[in-house]
């Protein structure tokens, strides 16, 4: 059986930025209280004329010329998102077009802010068994569109970006171990509260937007971040000590400096983009990675462990080398 590994890595962002004195100007709150809480500066918003496919397709593009891969090489794409283009067809198949990658399945998985790693699990079943032996799994979402822009509690949280990972065979790993889980118990503190069958009214007055108790999930990450990394690592007979970089899912840096914290990960170890992004949900591990391995620090060779965290919930981990 042979290993998957990334072969190549990419990322785009919008180019409309909402800085926190912006949203001063829209709500009332204030750049002070949102960097302490939150660690947040300011976020990427999409433009009326993008969407999820394209800052998708432009970060798939960019991780397929860093592997070397055309389209048409393509066995298989993944787009973990929770804000597609349209209810049908998936945007993994709307990307597949554009990127002229004929024939292979193109699906997207919904896990929230673990879809990434949702997908990379995917895929790396795919190639090891044989399945395929190039794939594209990309994390993409336009969250500003499901954001009420009304409700300072959430709105100042969420950004919108992509990410997105090339994997192909290789004799050695590559990925070497994923773990993803779910718990539908926690449905109620993060969510909207309508969408397709529950309605298709897309306003705050009909729940079309994310609604989430802030304090509930703050701890429950926290936990999960801590359990999650530890199970990974056990599960290679690992240890800690062994991770070059830490790629937390990036929902708040309260989160990732508590989690990395409890698991005594230096935080000069510890990517963190969230200052910068807000929170992509599925897009914010590949963003995170795409730019620390283009500035350097994370080289060829690197083993990073990844966790992330979301909506359902959600949770899931990848332990690789680079
Ligand atoms: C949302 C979050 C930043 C709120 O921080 P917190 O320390 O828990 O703050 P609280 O919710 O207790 O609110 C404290 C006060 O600030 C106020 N507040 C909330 N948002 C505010 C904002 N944007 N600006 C100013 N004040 C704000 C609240 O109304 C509250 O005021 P009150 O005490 O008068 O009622 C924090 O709970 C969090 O990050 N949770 C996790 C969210 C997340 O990452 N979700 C995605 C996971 S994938």
């Amino acid at each position: 059986m042979s290993y998957a590994r990334i072969a190549g890595i990419g990322s785009y962002l919008p180019e409309k930025v909402l800085t926190n004195k912006d949203l001063e100007g829209m709500m009332d709150t204030s750049d002070e209280w949102i960097r302490e809480r939150t660690g947040i500066k300011r976020r990427h918003i999409a433009a009326d004329d993008e969407s999820t496919s394209s800052l998708g397709l432009e970060a798939a593009r960019r991780a397929m010329e860093m592997a070397g891969v055309t389209a048409d090489e393509l066995d298989l794409i993944v787009v973990g998102t929770c804000t597609p283009d349209k209810v049908i067809p998936a945007t993994a198949c709307i990307i597949q077009r554009q990127l002229g990658a004929k024939r292979c399945p193109a699906v997207d998985i919904n896990a929230a802010c673990s879809g990434f790693i949702y997908g990379l699990d995917y895929a790396n079943r795919y190639l090891r068994t044989g399945g395929a032996s190039k794939a594209l799994v990309i994390g993409v979402e336009t969250l500003s569109r499901i954001t009420n822009w009304e409700d300072r509690t959430t709105a100042v949280l969420f950004g919108d970006g992509a990410g997105a990972a090339v994997l192909e065979t290789s004799d050695e790993p590559g990925i070497m171990a994923t773990h993803i889980h779910a718990n539908g118990e926690f449905e109620d503190l993060l969510q909207t509260q309508n969408g397709v069958s529950l309605g298709f009214d897309a306003s705050a007055a009909a729940g079309a937007f994310i609604e989430m108790n802030g304090n509930a999930v703050f701890k429950r990450a926290v936990a999960t971040f801590d359990s999650m990394a530890r199970e990974t690592v056990a599960d290679l007979d690992g240890h800690l000590e062994d991770i070059d970089w830490f790629i937390p899912h990036q929902a708040n840096m309260r989160i990732i400096t508590a989690a990395a914290k409890k698991l005594g990960m230096p935080m000069e170890r510890v990517i963190a983009t969230v200052d910068e992004h807000a929170n992509t949900s599925a897009a914010s591990i590949p963003l995170a990675m795409d730019l620390a391995v283009r500035d350097g620090r994370i080289k060829r060779g690197d083993t990073l462990l990844m966790a992330a965290f979301g909506a359902g919930f959600t949770w899931g981990s990848a332990m690789l080398k680079f």
